[in-house]
């Protein structure tokens, strides 16, 4: 038997449909738009793919977009200013800096910057911390999306096993609290862990976000698992793959999202239901 394929391609459209229909209602209500301020620093060509989609992305569902352009050269204290006249526009519900930074520039003490009701990659230490607590806050956008994609494919996620292969701060940690939180017994393995194999094989629900295309393959799988791919990996031929060996588990497990059309879509899209979250909360405080 095949596995179910869950798209996040299609997910997507629903929410952004959803997202789009919400905006036109919310910004009837408030007089104004939600509005998301993108900094990139430099010019890594990546960056500039990612932070045109999501100013795209931005547009296609009515809000109001705003780019801003530092030089490589760029102090932090440049940057720093910006993101505090970020923080004290009313136009301006979320803002996002692309990372990476160059090398001269401290990440953390530039996401320490954004005021956290701002946050909408949910990389503030306070959302962190909210999170851990199972606190509301804004939730970084992939992890998120994972959770949405398993609600999506009816998965039955209290008491089961999940295996989260990566412990990264951004998608390994947040999507263990998250699972957490929807009930899963979470087991996280990295590269220090001892006898992945194993442990991964228990597990109903295995989320991979290694970064290592191809890394798993049939024997990390348990019969009837689950499975999220988080990897995003260009490889020599031009084609993106995931973290998963998608052709080696497909018959064993019984769902599982594609690369790409799978998590890679919920992030931006989850972008914006952070951003429209902002706005709400943002602009009903002002009333
Ligand atoms: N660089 C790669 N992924 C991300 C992301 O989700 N947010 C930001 N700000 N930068 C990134």
């Amino acid at each position: 038997m095949s596995a179910t394929i869950i798209s996040g391609k299609e997910l997507s459209g629903l929410i952004r449909e959803k997202i789009s229909k919400e905006t036109e209602e919310l910004s009837a209500q408030f007089g104004k738009r939600p509005g998301l301020a993108v900094i990139q620093v430099g010019e890594n060509p990546a960056s500039t793919i990612y932070v045109n989609n999501k100013k795209k992305a931005c547009e296609q569902v009515g809000f109001q977009s705003f780019g801003y352009s530092l030089p490589e050269s760029a102090s932090e204290k440049e940057l720093l200013d910006l993101i505090d006249q970020l923080n004290k526009d009313d136009r301006v519900h979320g803002i996002l800096c692309q990372l990476p930074l160059p090398k001269h520039m401290d990440e953390f003490s530039v996401i320490c910057a954004i005021a956290p009701e701002k946050d909408v990659d949910g990389f503030h230490p306070v959302n962190k911390g909210l999170l851990s607590i199972g606190r509301d806050c804004l939730v970084s956008c992939t992890p998120k999306g994972c959770i949405e994609l398993l609600k999506y494919a009816n998965v039955d996620i209290c008491g089961k096993n999940c295996v989260v292969i990566g412990r990264s701060n951004i998608v390994g940690k947040p999507v263990a609290s998250l699972m957490l939180h929807e009930n899963a017994t979470v087991t996280v393995v990295h590269s220090r862990t001892k006898n992945i194999k194993d442990i991964c094989k228990q597990a109903d629900i295995l989320i991979v976000a290694i970064g290592k295309q191809g890394f798993v393959t049939r024997d990390f799988v348990k019969e009837g698992a689950v499975i999220i791919d988080v990897g995003i990996n260009r490889c020599e031929d031009g084609k993106v793959r995931g973290d998963v060996d998608f052709d080696d588990v497909v018959d064993i497990a019984s769902a599982i999202t594609p690369v790409p059309g799978g998590v890679g879509p919920m992030t931006i899209t989850m972008l914006l239901q952070n951003t429209l979250e902002a706005f709400t909360r943002i602009e009903k405080g002002r009333k």
